[in-house]
């Protein structure tokens, strides 16, 4: 039986920031975020919109037909809003879905979607005609005038997985690889992520390495096999170190294909940064809309997760793919540019999460789903529209 992603839907916030005006608020040369790290823009989160907001507006995208027929919903995160309640119930209940739906929500860092996609995948495997929807959601968020303040974002992927899939058609071998790291981490009483950055980019890689080596070793496979890879994109320039550890300086056909394929990829990452479970998924939305890649074309996708633990796994491009993908670029130019006082301001609200009531002001967001307070220590969501 065929099964894979039979859609691709992408949301994030209505405001961002231009990091040249990051650069000269921090005093560093912008050069450095735009191509040393290279990011140029950065999705800016009000505390109006969560992980469930944002989860919520990217499965909206999926037609109401296609999710009348969702059996489960997996909300994979590592911005959660509750340490019990899981925010696939919120999501569920925003989308008006039927009472008769398993709801659950994955953490493992950035990594937790792959496992979300695993799981549909096993789940289609024994009720073909089910649909899952598995929803990567996440705020990046570390701090003011921190290192990686340069690397946050924000943002949800919505993917729908089928029989007989539209979009990729996901291969039945894949190589999972974990250890125990203290790479990048956010404890309990925490709003930020605590990162040993340079440390976290040195993982990234060799869990890379260990994961494609063993699927060579297992398959056979080659790089002649893909088309190119896809990577977790925390930031564009980590792809590019990813994919120099296997080409090195080689400059073939097969090295330039690899190179136009992450070039594809990183286009939506650059403008929002990281999604952290959504970043591979986003990448590969970028590279199917911004690529030349065709029906029947092989894909590697290495999903990675501090803590850590990385995925290297394998699909093939569906006839019509095109057709069953969002095409996030206008939304993307619709935004509003926010000055960094702006951006500190909303920083500072801390995303909501705080224990007293509270009641948010809403004129200004044209979002479909918002946060609009707080009561009894009960987040109040609302759809709109
Ligand atoms: N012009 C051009 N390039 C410049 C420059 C200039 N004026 N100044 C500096 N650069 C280059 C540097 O040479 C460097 O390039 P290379 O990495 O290719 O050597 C790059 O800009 C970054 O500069 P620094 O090495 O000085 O880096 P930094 O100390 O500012 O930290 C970071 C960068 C480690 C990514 C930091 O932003 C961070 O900690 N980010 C969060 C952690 C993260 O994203 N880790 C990724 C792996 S973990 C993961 O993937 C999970 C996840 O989502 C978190």
């Amino acid at each position: 039986m065929k099964i894979g992603i039979d859609r691709l839907t992408f949301a994030t916030t209505e405001l961002y920031l231009d990091l040249r005006d990051l650069a000269a608020a921090r005093h560093v040369d912008p050069d450095k975020y735009l191509m040393g790290i290279g990011q140029s823009q950065q999705a800016v989160i009000p505390p109006t919109q969560d992980a469930v907001t944002l989860a919520a507006q990217a499965a909206a995208k999926i037609p109401a037909a296609e999710l009348a027929q969702v059996s489960t919903v997996i909300v994979a995160t590592e911005s959660g809003v509750d340490n019990s309640k899981a925010a696939a119930l919120y999501v569920k209940q925003l989308l008006g879905l039927s009472d008769f739906v398993r709801t659950i929500e994955l953490k493992e860092a950035c990594y937790s979607a792959t496992a979300g996609l695993q799981f549909a995948k096993g789940l289609v495997a024994l009720h073909p005609t089910e649909k899952i929807l598995v929803i990567a959601s996440d705020i990046a968020r570390y701090g003011l005038q921190t290192g990686g303040e340069v690397t946050q974002g924000g943002g949800a992927v919505a993917m729908v997985v089928a029989k007989d899939p539209r979009v990729l058609e996901l291969e039945s071998t894949s190589v999972a690889f974990s250890q125990d790291v203290m790479d990048f981490w956010r404890p309990l009483y925490r709003s930020e992520a605590l990162v040993d950055g340079k440390y976290s980019t040195q993982v990234y890689i060799d869990f890379f390495q260990a994961c494609w080596q063993r699927y060579q070793q297992l398959t056979g496979a080659t790089l002649d096999d893909f088309a190119g890879f896809l990577f977790h994109l925390p930031f564009t320039k980590m792809g590019k170190k990813a994919l120099a550890s296997e080409l090195g300086d080689r400059d073939d056909q097969v090295a330039q294909r690899f190179w136009a394929v992450l070039q594809a990829s990183q286009v939506y990452s650059r403008r929002v940064g990281n999604l952290y479970t959504g970043s591979l998924y986003l990448s590969l939305l970028s590279a199917l809309n911004h690529g030349q890649l065709q029906a029947g074309n092989r894909l590697g996708l290495f999903s990675y997760g501090s803590g850590a633990e990385g995925e290297f796994l394998t699909g093939r491009l569906v006839d019509g793919f095109a057709a069953a993908l969002e095409r996030p670029d206008a939304m993307l130019d619709q935004r509003r540019q926010v000055s960094v006082a702006e951006y500190e301001t909303l920083f500072n609200q801390h995303l909501g999460l705080q224990s007293q009531d509270c009641t948010f002001d809403l004129s200004d967001s044209q979002a479909p789903f918002v946060l609009a307070g707080q009561q009894n220590h009960q987040r109040q969501y609302q759809r709109r529209g």
